[in-house]
């Protein structure tokens, strides 16, 4: 094993569906929402097209084509992973092909995919190497003037507080751009997403939500629960107004190239 295939996997075990996302189920659904009108405004028509979800964790993106009649398959290093997609697939009755292998190591023919979705995977491959193969993999595995769809953390710039943690190799919009072009695919569309009330967020769980090694008395651990209640509040409220203003700036062409996370469709 290697070490993403252990990090995802001990993930897997460890969360069951939540594993491939935020660990905080409000965080996630709130984040998808805008993945999803992300990709549902650049992905249209997918009935009868084959598509690979590359590292496709839990299956949710590989239910939602299925569902709406694509011809999915769905790959990922980690085998509970697939194991998640597999159970949750059956409870949707849907069908899809799922494999638990690396992209760095898929065998699909040349040319057998219509489109191929990677949403924040590819940035989770730690190893420059077995980066550099997976890319050229999923440019090979695409039929000409097929798409590949990919959400992924990419600033306009580097950041200064940037220190790349065990799972993930930070890379700029410039850069996800320059990688898919050396592999002959062009950036035809993009649509950034914007998530601005997760710092705030971030910053509130860590200061009132944390129970680890509590070691209060009864009477400040009650306390401590009502807080998290009234904080569980707040971030509701928090999520409702910043995901206004994520909408709004997420239609105006003047941030299209600003945001910290976008969808990018590259065409071969
Ligand atoms: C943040 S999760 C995203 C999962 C899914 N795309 C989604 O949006 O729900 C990252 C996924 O990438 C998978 N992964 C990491 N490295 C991989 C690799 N080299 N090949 C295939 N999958 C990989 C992990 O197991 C994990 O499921």
């Amino acid at each position: 094993m290697n070490k993403d295939e252990e990090y995802w996997e001990g993930r897997a075990r460890k969360y069951d569906r939540l594993a491939a996302n935020y660990l905080d189920k409000s965080l996630f659904r709130h984040e998808e929402s805008f993945q999803r009108r992300a990709i549902s405004r650049l992905i249209k028509n997918v009935e009868g097209k084959r598509i690979l979800d590359a590292g496709c964790g839990t299956g949710d993106w590989c239910i939602y084509f299925a569902d709406k009649g694509a011809v999915v398959s769905g790959v990922d290093i980690s085998k509970t992973m697939i194991e998640i997609a597999k159970r949750e697939t059956k409870k949707h009755k849907l069908k899809v092909d799922y494999e638990a292998v690396p992209l760095e190591k898929i065998a699909f023919p040349d040319k057998s995919f219509d489109i191929i979705i990677s949403i924040t995977t590819l940035q989770h491959i730690t190893n420059p190497k077995r980066f550099r193969k997976a890319v050229k993999n999923l440019a090979r595995v695409l039929k000409k003037n097929g798409i590949i769809a990919l959400i992924e953390f990419s600033p306009p710039k580097r950041l200064k507080s940037w220190k790349d943690p065990r799972y993930m190799r930070y890379k700029t919009r410039g850069e996800w751009i320059g990688i898919f072009s050396k592999e002959g695919l062009k950036l035809v569309d993009e649509q950034p997403i914007f998530f601005i009330g997760f710092r705030v967020l971030t910053y509130l769980k860590k200061s009132f939500l944390s129970s680890k090694n509590d070691e209060s008395t009864a009477e400040t651990k009650l306390m401590k629960s009502k807080l998290r209640d009234i904080a569980s509040l707040v971030q509701r409220i928090i999520l409702f107004f910043s995901g206004l203003v994520d909408l709004l700036l997420s239609g105006m062409p003047v941030f299209k190239k600003k945001a910290y996370t976008s969808l990018f469709i590259f065409k071969k």
